[in-house]
């Protein structure tokens, strides 16, 4: 098992669109593996391999809150929406940082599992929203994107002035 690193904003691999995954092999495993361990260490309940530099369509998610329940998505993509809510977001790759994005409130998605059988599922609330959240990732899209050009502003002054002027890390 291996921790890997989260890219964080501005970082332009978080723009790329990931491919899909052909051939779930040892090595998808490993990487879903490695992106769970990544996750539970950093205290997220989405991630996307994206964020960690690799750019497959695999996305892991534990939403319970005893963080027992490991999910893995191969390839998934949404099949129909319904509904328009709003929840506050945040993401491992905007750290500190947390917003109301509008959402889909039902849909309905399609994966592969780890045996590469194609499963299609209803999911609202939570899942609804992280699915959203982590397929947008795969496209290279991020929450701060739904967000008003003053609100970003004022995002990237903030991170900029973090990078420039970084806190006493004691
Ligand atoms: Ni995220």
């Amino acid at each position: 098992m291996s921790l890997l690193t989260v890219l964080h904003y501005p970082d332009p691999g978080l723009r790329k669109r990931a491919q899909t995954v052909t051939s779930i092999d040892e090595s998808i495993r490993i990487l879903a593996r490695d992106m769970l361990e990544t996750m539970y260490a950093q205290r997220g309940i989405g991630l996307a391999a994206t964020q960690v530099s690799i750019p497959l369509r695999v996305v892991v998610m534990d939403l319970s809150e005893d963080r027992n329940a490991p999910q893995i998505f191969i390839n998934p993509e949404i099949l129909t929406t319904e509904g328009i809510g709003e929840g506050e977001e945040g993401c491992l790759s905007v750290p500190g940082f947390f917003d109301k994005v509008p959402r889909a409130q039902r849909i309905t998605f399609q994966y592969q599992d780890l045996d590469g059988r194609l499963i299609a599922a209803p999911a609202e609330a939570l899942l609804a929203i992280c699915m959203q959240h982590e397929i947008d990732h795969l496209n290279g899209k991020l929450f701060i994107d739904y967000l008003s050009r003053l609100k970003r502003q004022r995002l990237r002054k903030k991170i900029g002035k973090a990078e420039r002027d970084p806190a006493p890390v004691l």
